[in-house]
C-alpha cells in the first residue's frame, strides 16, 4: 500500500492577532495639549496572555482604549488581524468590537439594578449572541465560581464576586480578544489572586489573547509576554 507524503511546509511565523505601531495619542483641551502615547508599539500574540506595567499616567488606559477601538489614535496604526481598526468608520469599528473585542474596566462594567445573570444576558443579546446559545449566561457565570450568586445585584456582591461577573460579561459575546484595565486594582491580594485564577482558567479554556494592564507587578510577572509603558512608550518588562 503506497504510503502518502506530505513535505512539511516551513511553519509560518504565526500574525500576531492585535498590534499597534507607532501610536500618538495627544489630549487637547483648550490650549492644553497632553502627549499620552509618543509612538507606542506593541504586538499581541494569538493566544497569549500579555501583562502591561507602567506609572500612574504613561498612557496605559489610553493605550487599552485605542487598541479596543474605543478611541482613536492621532497618528498610527491600530491593526487587528490585518485590519486598521482606526481606518473604518464608527459603525465597522462598533461592529467588530461586538463581535471580537472584549474590555473589562477596574470597576463600572456592570449596570447595579440588574442581577448578574441579567447583566450577562444583555451583553449576550448586545452582541447578537443571545440566540445561539440560552443557556450561555448560566453557564458563565457558573465556569467562574457563581453559580450561586446568578439573582444577585453588583450591590449585593463582593468586590472579588463583581469582577468575576465583569468576566463573565466579557465572555457573553465570545471575544478573540480580551483587553482588562486594572481588573484586579480594587481587590486585596488574596482576592485578586483568586480573580486572576479564574481569568487563568478562561484563558485556557478559549485560547483567549489578553492584555492585561495592571498597577501589580507580582501579577504582571506571571504573563509569558511582558511589557511595560513608560512615558507613553513600550518596552519589553
Ligand atoms: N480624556 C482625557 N483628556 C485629557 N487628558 C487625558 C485624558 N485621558 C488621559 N489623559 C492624560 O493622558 C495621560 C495618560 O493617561 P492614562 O489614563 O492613559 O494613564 P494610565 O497609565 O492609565 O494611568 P493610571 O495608572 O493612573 O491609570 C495622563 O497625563 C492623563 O492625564
Ligand atoms: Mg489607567
Amino acid at each position: 500500500m503506497a504510503v502518502e507524503e506530505r513535505s512539511s511546509p516551513a511553519v509560518p511565523v504565526a500574525e500576531p492577532l492585535a498590534r499597534l505601531q507607532d501610536v500618538f495619542k495627544i489630549y487637547r483641551e483648550g490650549s492644553i495639549e497632553t502627549v499620552a502615547l509618543r509612538g507606542a508599539s506593541l504586538e499581541l500574540p494569538r493566544g497569549m496572555l500579555t501583562s502591561m506595567v507602567g506609572p500612574s499616567g504613561s498612557g496605559k488606559s489610553t493605550l487599552l482604549l485605542i487598541m479596543a477601538g474605543l478611541a482613536l489614535p492621532s497618528a498610527g496604526q491600530v491593526i487587528l488581524d490585518g485590519q486598521d481598526l482606526s481606518r473604518l468608520d464608527e459603525a465597522a469599528r462598533a461592529r467588530i468590537r461586538g463581535e471580537r473585542i472584549a474590555v473589562i474596566f477596574q470597576s463600572g462594567n456592570l449596570i447595579p439594578f440588574l442581577s448578574a445573570l441579567e447583566n450577562v444576558q444583555l451583553a449576550q443579546t448586545l452582541s447578537g449572541k443571545l440566540r445561539r446559545n440560552q443557556k450561555l449566561a448560566r453557564d458563565l457565570l457558573v465556569e467562574v465560581g457563581l453559580g450561586k450568586r446568578l439573582h444577585h445585584r453588583p450591590p449585593q456582591l463582593s468586590g472579588g464576586e463583581v469582577q468575576r461577573v465583569a468576566v463573565a460579561v466579557a465572555l457573553a459575546s465570545e471575544p478573540d480578544l480580551l483587553l482588562a484595565d486594572e481588573l484586579t486594582g480594587e481587590l486585596d491580594s488574596a482576592t485578586a489572586d483568586m480573580v486572576m485564577g479564574v481569568l487563568s482558567e478562561v484563558w485556557q479554556q478559549r485560547h483567549l489573547t489578553i492584555l492585561l494592564v495592571t498597577h501589580n507587578v507580582e501579577l504582571a510577572a506571571r504573563a509569558d509576554h511582558q511589557l511595560r509603558l513608560i512615558d507613553g512608550l513600550v518596552q519589553r518588562a
